[in-house]
């Protein structure tokens, strides 16, 4: 019979053990065989579904392992099953009989060669209708399912999901354990960490009108742990972040944070294909050869953003040499004019492009349109601005885009990052639109040679593009001051099928050189050492060389189980899209006795 994957590994991690001292139970609801016909057993769990037969009662009860068919006998236990048609949905029971053969066998089921004859039942815990139904294909809309999360785990397709997030969290232990990391924890009220988020704040009772941070990962301490001599250190810990919220990021959650001493970039990345390949190849049996490496700037040319997804080609084109010809204003007056070009769909009809022309308007993209040119059949060229250019200037657009018969180039101008921006989303969406982003084709990258700082127009600031501790690229430190924009940074990112799944750096680990950055980023000397002297300092007392990388381990669960990014379906009690826990209803107003123990004024 062949599982579905999380099933599949569900079953096949967890044999039913019997070597329990069970009270309750004999068995699980998943363990029963042909072969254990005629054994006595007791089995407790929920009851999914019960059905009357006329004679026959049947009893579908369900625990965390499987589901196995209880059945009563009017005939010969009027009594017992009298009781049984009481049972409602998800009634906790407890059911004694003998194993026997079924006269109609569900090929569906482990367990369905067999049911219990039931000689015993017993309710444990009689329960209300549940507010959706427990089965694959619920009826509960999100936020129901989310305020009863404990009864939608009980479904199979969540519940897997969170086995197989515990399994891949052993298989990562299993291979940190193996090459020496040391798994230590780190504290949860500390003073911020800066990782480009808002912090999630603590009142201190004892210290009034001061307040913790909640860590937004543990970078500073891991970097400490090093100064300490630990050498391979990791933690899958929960890191706080307050920010906007979407498909793959919560504010909580998890992250595999490494760090390790006397390494260079290329020692964490091959470090770190081990583990990946280690992953796939113990949770989905998948044999990840040699990871690619793409340079950032590489990335942003060619994919329009710093983690592209690599299952599909269509790579951007910079057309602006062959189309600003002084012949077409929208383009001559455009700072960037770039392409895409999708093979075969030259036959798209107009209705098609239409589509995609709104596509880009939408606001989320925010281009005022979108040109288009065909390669037909017969070599002839279409285009939605023939009229400005001659067919063999067209030629020179086309072949810019390496277009051949039957392909389609779509065109976006306008300014330079915007355009850029809004053609990688469209090369997205158009890689969804073939079918090129199959969720079990797995893609990963590593992108290197990231720039050190990123400006921020608004303010004129330069800020760090992965933290402050990351160190520049020793031919960038003339530049620091100078042309910031022009620094690379000894920092990597793990990207797979479009996600970003980690990122890392080689670390700076001497006090002058760290004190130099704070100053690139704009923070005086008093600043920096208020902030961060305890790291400055300890870099006095013998800091060895080091980097690390962490992984999001939310993210990696569910594009290993998946191969999607919706990282609420893995996680056990996620927030909604607004932050919310909405089975705790919280956050919630706390009272003003509360507040004032604490040295708060709410003001709302
Ligand atoms: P960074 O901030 O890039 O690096 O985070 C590392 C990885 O954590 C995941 N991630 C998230 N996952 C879910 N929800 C979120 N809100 C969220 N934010 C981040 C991503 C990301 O790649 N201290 C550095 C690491 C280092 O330098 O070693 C750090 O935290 O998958």
């Amino acid at each position: 019979m062949r599982l579905p994957l999380l099933r599949y590994l569900c079953h096949s991690f967890f044999q039913p053990t019997q070597d329990l001292i069970l009270m309750y139970r004999t068995h699980h609801c998943g363990a029963l065989r042909i072969q254990d016909v005629n054994t006595s057993v007791t089995l407790a769990g929920w009851v999914q579904k019960s059905r009357d037969m006329g004679g026959l009662t049947f009893v579908d009860l369900r625990d965390r392992y499987g589901i196995t068919q209880l059945t009563f006998n009017m005939e010969t236990q009027a009594e017992l099953c009298a009781q049984a048609r009481t049972l409602g949905r998800e009634y906790v029971i407890q059911a004694t009989g003998t194993v026997i053969e079924r006269s109609s066998k569900n090929k569906n089921l482990p367990t369905g060669d067999i049911e219990i004859q039931v000689t015993e039942l017993k309710i444990l815990n009689a329960a209300k209708t549940p507010p959706f139904t427990i089965e694959n294909d619920t009826d509960g809309g999100d936020e129901l399912r989310m305020k009863y999360r404990y009864l939608d785990m009980r479904r199979d397709t969540v519940k897997n999901n969170i086995i197989g997030r515990h399994q891949v969290a052993q298989a990562v232990r299993e291979y940190l354990n193996a090459k020496e990391f040391l798994e230590i924890e780190t504290p949860f009220l500390i003073k911020s960490t800066p990782e480009g988020a808002r912090d999630f704040v603590v009142p201190s009772r004892l210290n009034p009108g001061q307040f913790y941070a909640l860590p937004q990962s543990p970078q500073t301490f891991k970097q400490l742990l090093m100064v300490s001599g630990f050498d391979k250190y990791y933690q899958i810990v929960r890191c706080m972040r307050d920010e906007d919220l979407r498909a793959d990021r919560q504010p909580e959650f998890t992250q595999i944070d490494c760090e390790m001493s006397f390494v260079e970039q290329e020692d964490i990345l091959q470090n770190f294909t081990g583990m990946f390949q280690h992953l796939f190849k113990k949770i989905r049996n998948i044999d990840i050869q040699d990871i690619p490496r793409m340079t950032y700037d590489h990335a942003m040319q060619y994919y329009g953003n710093d983690k592209p997804d690599i299952r599909f080609e269509m790579l951007i084109c910079d057309l602006a040499a062959s189309s600003k010809i002084g012949t077409f204003q929208v383009f001559d007056n455009a700072e960037a004019v770039l392409g895409i070009c999708a093979r075969g769909c030259g036959s798209y009809t107009r209705k098609q492009l239409d589509e995609i022309t709104d596509w880009v308007k939408r606001p989320q993209i925010g281009m005022g349109g979108m040109a288009w040119l065909r390669y037909n059949e017969d070599g002839s060229i279409k285009a939605s601005f023939e009229k400005f250019y001659t067919q063999e200037q067209l030629r020179a657009i086309a072949d810019a885009c390496e277009a051949r018969k039957d392909d389609l180039v779509m065109i976006l101008a306008g300014d330079a990052s915007k355009t850029r921006k809004a053609m990688s989303e469209l090369r997205l969406e158009m890689g969804n639109r073939l079918g090129l982003r199959d969720k079990n084709t797995f893609a990963p990258l590593w992108v290197v040679d990231f720039p050190m700082f990123e400006h921020d127009a608004e303010s004129g600031a330069w800020f760090p593009a992965h933290h402050p501790f990351t160190s520049p690229k020793a031919e960038g430190i003339q530049y620091l001051f100078s042309d910031p924009g022009s620094v690379r940074a000894n920092c990597y990112d793990f990207v797979l099928n479009g996600v970003e799944l980690a990122s890392g750096s080689i670390r700076i680990h001497d006090r002058d050189m760290q004190m130099t950055i704070f100053k690139a980023i704009g923070l005086s000397e008093e600043e920096a050492n208020e902030k961060f002297g305890f790291i400055m300092n300890a870099f006095e007392y013998g800091a060895p060389p080091h980097g690390g990388i962490a992984f999001g381990f939310d993210r990696l669960c569910a594009l290993l189980l998946s191969g999607n990014e919706y990282i609420r379906d893995f996680i056990a009690f996620p927030k909604n899209n607004s932050g919310r826990d909405v089975m705790l209803d919280a956050p919630a107003p706390i009272d003003a006795a509360q507040c004032k123990e604490l040295s708060i004024q709410v003001i709302v």
